[in-house]
């Protein structure tokens, strides 16, 4: 498989969206620096080049130039933003200063409709702009193919070479017919087909973490997340026995995870798993703590020593691999409704102690969450680790209001299991973002049978969401929350009232705390 589209990096936030949009058009790209020199890009032979987006003027004394060999090597171009002025720049166009930035949502009207970037789309649509410098006059053999209110050149092509430039950014959400443009440029014009899939993403990414690791060992914490749970089947596939996974019991998981972790990665992958049970350290510490964050704060540092602790008995390391995702790692946006802020999820696992001599390997750092799901079943994970909710690095604790105890804890799990339990019988758990249940230690009265009760309050929490950044609640049916209710109250002892949160996030949160 050699199709390949090379995207030249000039530094836009939303580079890695564009590798993403090319992966969605089932195509491999690779992203290069823009210094790579046009010799090297054609060693590659890729099918096309895209030149991405950057926050620099082409007429700054440090803006950065590519090499102008690239557009002579009869390979088909495509310049966004930045990379349409880069364009115009080298061959003879005008690009000036604008007076003011042109920012947010725009309408594009296509002029030519025959560009076949613009094939199968309409007339005019949506685009979204993030540009200071314009184009002012068209360098020669290239036509205007389409307009926005305020540019006359948002979209210029020369046919004949088969270079292209956008002057808005097709690859982000706010421009919602941007990916078919993305995929006339790769498909119609670059002449890719649709061959590459996660299975060739494994492969190379096995190779290359084979070449990286050489013979060293290599440790990973194995959370039973998604996230964790695919770098760890990537890694057993590239080096074995070389990889270690530690697993910590907190104390804090729900019934019957840490039997799934070890009987999935242990017994069916066959993993060296260290299993930690730490339980009584966490729980012995978490006493008498009523403060959310200091509870948060004492599970993370009880964590980073547990941990520390266990590698060191795994032996000598050199590496420390992690599940860390592209949206943990862009940057954070510095302009408001940016649209790559969208794809940025908050709450990263990070956090080990720089002191921890490792080198890191984060093979799944180039991928979206939905991608690392692909990969993780294109790996052979079983679709109850693949598609599972998330579940917050402090467990449980987070779902206990106030002080965590062994017995407020036996009540949640069960309380906690009936809802997973529920939820994957009426088809809803792998439908919504998360559903769980908090415990809520106020008492108040009920009646049992002949009996007065005074007992725990569970209220569950359903809520569907993109990234958990914002969310809403889920319309569970009345029969499903009746179901809920009546099970809990009856089945767990201490628990005498269900209630259902109906808040939004803002201006709830998701998880109690
Ligand atoms: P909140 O409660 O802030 O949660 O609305 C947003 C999302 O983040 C999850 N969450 C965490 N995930 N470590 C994690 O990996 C954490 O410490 C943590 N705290 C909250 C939460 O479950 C929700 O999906």
């Amino acid at each position: 498989m050699n199709e390949q589209i090379v995207i030249l990096d000039f530094g836009s936030q939303y580079t890695q969206v564009i590798a993403r949009r090319i992966r969605e058009c089932r195509v491999y790209s690779t992203i290069v620096p823009y210094t790579t020199p046009a010799a090297e890009l054609d060693a590659l032979s890729p099918s096309g080049l895209i030149l991405s987006g950057g926050p620099a003027s082409v007429y700054d004394a440090k803006a950065p130039l590519s090499d102008p060999g690239l557009f002579e090597l009869g390979i088909p171009v495509l310049g966004i933003c930045y990379g349409l002025q880069l364009l115009a720049h080298f061959l003879g166009g005008k690009v000036e200063r604008g007076g003011k930035r042109e920012y947010g949502k725009g309408t594009l009207r296509v002029t030519e409709a025959a560009c076949p970037l613009f094939a199968k789309l309409p007339g005019s649509f949506q685009v979204w702009n993030s540009h200071g410098d314009k184009l002012t006059r068209l360098p020669a053999g290239f036509v205007s193919v389409a307009t926005t209110e305020n540019s006359a050149y948002a979209a210029i092509a020369h046919g004949a070479k088969r270079l292209y430039g956008l002057q808005f950014h097709p690859e982000v959400v706010h421009t919602p017919r941007g990916q078919e443009i993305i995929g006339n440029f790769v498909h119609a014009i670059c002449g890719c087909g649709r061959n590459w899939t996660m299975r060739h993403y494994a492969e190379q990414a096995v190779e290359e973490v084979r070449h990286r690791v050489g013979a060293e060992r290599v440790i990973l914490g194995l959370s039973g997340g998604v996230d964790s749970s695919v770098a760890a089947a990537l890694l057993h596939r590239a080096i074995g026995d070389q990889l270690t996974c530690i697993f910590v019991n907190n104390g804090l998981l729900r019934a019957g995870e840490a039997e799934v972790v070890r009987e999935v990665f242990g017994r069916h992958f066959h993993m060296r798993l260290r299993y930690e049970d730490a339980t009584r350290m966490f729980l012995g510490r978490l006493k008498g703590v009523l403060d959310p964050e200091r509870k948060r704060k004492v599970i993370g540092r009880t964590f980073i020593e547990v941990f520390q602790a266990a590698t060191r008995r795994a032996g000598q390391a050199k590496f420390l691999a992690q599940g860390t995702l592209y949206p943990d790692v862009i940057e954070s946006v510095p302009i408001a409704g940016n649209p790559a802020a969208l794809i940025k999820s908050h709450h990263n696992v990070g956090g080990l102690p720089k002191r921890m001599k490792f080198q890191l390997v984060e093979p799944l750092k180039c991928l979206f969450k939905d991608e690392v799901r692909q990969l993780g079943t294109a790996l052979g994970l079983p679709e109850e680790i693949v598609y599972r909710q998330p579940f917050p690095g402090p467990g449980l604790a987070v779902r206990i209001l106030g002080e965590v105890t062994p017995k407020r804890l036996e009540i949640l799990r069960r309380a906690d299991a009936i809802v997973l339990e529920e939820m994957k019988a009426g088809g809803w758990y792998y439908r919504i973002w998360q559903s769980f249940a908090v415990l809520l230690p106020v008492r108040s009265v009920g009646v049992m049978g002949d009996e007065r009760t005074y007992d725990y309050t569970i209220a569950l929490r359903a809520v569907e969401s993109q990234d958990g950044m914002t969310a809403d609640w889920v319309r569970l049916p009345h029969e499903l929350l009746e179901k809920l209710a009546s099970r809990i109250v009856n089945e767990v002892k201490g628990v005498n009232r269900c209630v259902f949160d109906i808040t939004s996030k803002p201006p709830g949160t998701i998880e109690w705390e």
